[in-house]
């Protein structure tokens, strides 16, 4: 089963997939890092040359290549959630939203990584505020936790996710195993 976090880009998503991956021994995949290694070259040189439609084919392509039964810890971008396709695959799995407050997330995207990412040098931070917005609506129809991470690092944020899925992997254990263990 697939542990995915979803958020807004600069929520903290690939470091508290590190922490998660090494806390409960479970594979990470960076659909980035996929996606890049797949096509040869950076996302921003393939938002630039082919364009963020070719990008979300990409990124569909690339999470209904993956096993569904196989156990990771899934770190998609944050614009995932954009297609219909993408987000049938994810709800899937388990789905936990890293949710940080617009200004935090703000002063995050100005850091020296800013150039790595194609949408927030294309739409400029008054646009790039208007689709967090908009995002806030579909990260929350995908999620089955909303996690408020704007005040903990990764380690914390972790753990919050880590005791989440606890109780929902206790509530979804199969009827059989839950008779056995809880009599
Ligand atoms: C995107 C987020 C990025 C990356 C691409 C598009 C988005 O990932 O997939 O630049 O549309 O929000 P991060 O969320 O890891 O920055």
């Amino acid at each position: 089963m697939w542990i995915t976090l979803t958020g807004f880009m600069g929520s903290g998503k690939s470091s508290v997939a590190r922490q998660l991956g090494a806390d409960l021994g479970l594979p990470v995949v960076d659909l980035d890092a996929h996606i890049a290694r797949q096509a040869g070259c950076s996302i921003a040189e393939i938002f630039a040359v082919e364009g963020e439609a070719e990008f979300r084919r990409r990124e569909c392509a690339a999470l209904e290549a993956l096993d569904p039964r196989q156990e990771l810890i899934l770190d998609p971008g944050g614009g995932v959630i954009e297609s219909g396709r993408a987000r049938t695959s994810i709800v899937r799995g388990v789905v936990f939203w890293l949710d940080v407050r617009w200004d935090q997330v703000r002063s995050r995207l100005r850091g020296p990584e800013a150039n790595r990412r194609p949408l927030v040098a294309r739409l400029g931070w008054e646009r790039l505020e208007a689709l967090y917005h908009r995002r806030q609506r579909l990260y929350a129809q995908v999620a089955d936790f909303r996690i408020a991470s704007q005040d903990a690092g990764p380690s914390e944020t972790a753990r919050r996710v880590s005791l989440r899925l606890r109780s929902w992997q206790k509530a979804h254990r199969p009827q059989t195993e839950r008779q056995g263990s809880d009599s």
